[in-house]
């Protein structure tokens, strides 16, 4: 550790809304000791208190750091989501405040993976209806049209990475995986790519969606591409709501022409348990319809807890700020012997060359020098070779530069 830097037990992290105990166990582990855990969401006062000489904050979906928030506790370095949305947070706000955010979007891509190749089971077999029917009292006992997955044709829309953990896993039950994804992206195990989703879309038996929300995939998915697909193939969306046309969904259902969906998303969620689910694909017989919970087991929780826990260990120890969503992505080499700087600026004309003349002033060597800035800020990284002790100086001298938004040492 820098002699230099604050001792870990003195950074404190304060973790809000029931953080998985995984994040404070890799916090730990890394020698961040000083952990205050709340079980719940807080705001105002409270949440003011709590983290008013916080460090490092992590919060989940329920807390919201606003600007005000954010100015209200100037020592905050790093905010952590554990989860995978960001809204939460006033993103620009942080990092004006020199405040990487990180979340973990990936956390979870097993769990939606799994959840659709069940799915796809279920349809096959009838299942919804069946399951439906003995809940009311009757028995629908017959194998008239239910069918194996084994031999089918999986068609995947998106072949990123709960896309790509799919084809491994429906390749492992036998299913032959094809795919469409507008990058071209490395095909797993004997996956085919098309070139073209309508190629897909007319030879498969099932297609799953999972692409992002961007421009593009909205609305990606209505009658024209529902008309492409096989009679009677399967349609699973557990991506985003705005992708499919639901109501060219629902009457493609009605007909025929489609034989059963899976929908874990929709274009308008109930806001919470208490509100109703109004959709046009309710009452449909082989539908299932899930709450927007692809993603939610407790395995996803755990990962997300020592995904982002990592990511937070990471930028505090090391400077790096990969995976952050509000920041310059920069990548550090382990630090050595070097002793570490870091400054946030306004990306103003002149800063790096006046933290070089700081070190060169004392005749001190750079041994490596990281930048990444923005239109607004930039982040820079200084490695020295040099036996710096407290109290010469430097810290002061960074932070007198016009445009510092905040200096620190790194372990
Ligand atoms: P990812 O970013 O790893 O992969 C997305 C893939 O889609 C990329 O390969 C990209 O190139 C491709 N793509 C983008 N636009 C496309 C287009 N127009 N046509 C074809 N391919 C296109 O994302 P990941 O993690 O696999 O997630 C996929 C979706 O699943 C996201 O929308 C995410 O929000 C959603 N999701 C849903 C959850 C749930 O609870 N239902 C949980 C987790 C993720």
């Amino acid at each position: 550790m820098s002699k230099l830097s604050l001792p870990k037990d003195k950074i404190k992290v304060v973790l809000l809304e029931g953080i998985h105990d995984n994040a404070v166990h890799a916090l730990n582990v890394a020698g961040y000791t000083n952990v205050d855990c709340y079980p719940g969401a807080l705001d105002g006062v409270a949440l003011r208190d709590a983290i008013s000489d916080a460090h490092i904050v992590g919060i989940r979906s329920r807390t919201r750091l606003t600007e005000q928030v954010i100015a209200q506790a100037p020592k905050l370095m790093a905010v952590g989501c554990f989860c995978i949305g960001t809204n939460q947070v006033d993103l620009k706000a942080a990092k004006m405040a020199g405040i990487p955010v990180f979340n973990a979007p990936y956390s979870n891509t097993r769990s939606v993976a799994e959840m659709v190749l069940g799915e796809m089971i279920m349809l096959y077999r009838g299942i919804p209806e069946k399951s439906a029917a003995a809940h009311a009292g009757k028995w629908l006992k017959s194998a008239k049209g239910a069918h194996e997955v084994r031999g089918k044709k999986l068609g995947i829309i998106g072949y990123g990475h709960i896309g790509s953990q799919l084809s491994i896993l429906a390749e492992a039950l036998g299913l032959e995986v094809q795919y469409f994804d507008i990058v071209n992206k490395l095909a797993l195990g004997n996956a085919k790519a098309c070139h073209t989703m309508e190629q897909l879309l007319r030879s498969s038996d099932i297609v799953t969606l999972h692409v992002p929300a961007t421009a593009q995939t909205k609305g990606m998915f209505g009658a024209t591409e529902i008309g492409q697909m096989k009679k009677g193939a399967l349609l699973i969306n557990a991506s985003r709501g705005n992708v499919v046309d639901i109501d060219a969904l629902a009457a493609a259902l009605k007909s025929g022409d489609i034989g059963g969906a899976a929908v874990d998303v929709f274009p308008t969620e109930p806001a919470s348990n208490d509100d109703e689910f109004v959709s046009p694909l309710r009452g449909i017989p082989n539908v299932i319809l899930t709450p927007h919970v692809g993603g939610s087991t407790q395995e996803a929780q755990a990962n997300i807890g020592t995904e982002v826990a990592d990511k937070l260990i990471t930028y505090s120890d090391n400077g790096s700020t990969l995976g952050t969503v509000n920041f310059m992505e920069v990548a550090l080499p382990v630090q050595g012997t070097a002793t570490r700087f870091m400054h946030i600026h306004r990306n103003v004309p002149g800063v790096i060359s006046r933290i070089n003349d700081i070190f060169s002033g004392k005749g001190i060597n750079i041994s490596g020098q990281y930048l990444r800035t923005d239109g607004e800020v930039g982040y820079v990284v200084v490695d020295v070779e040099a036996d710096i002790e407290p109290g010469q100086g430097f810290r002061k001298a960074l932070d007198a530069i016009d445009g510092t938004i905040r200096s620190r040492f790194l372990f």
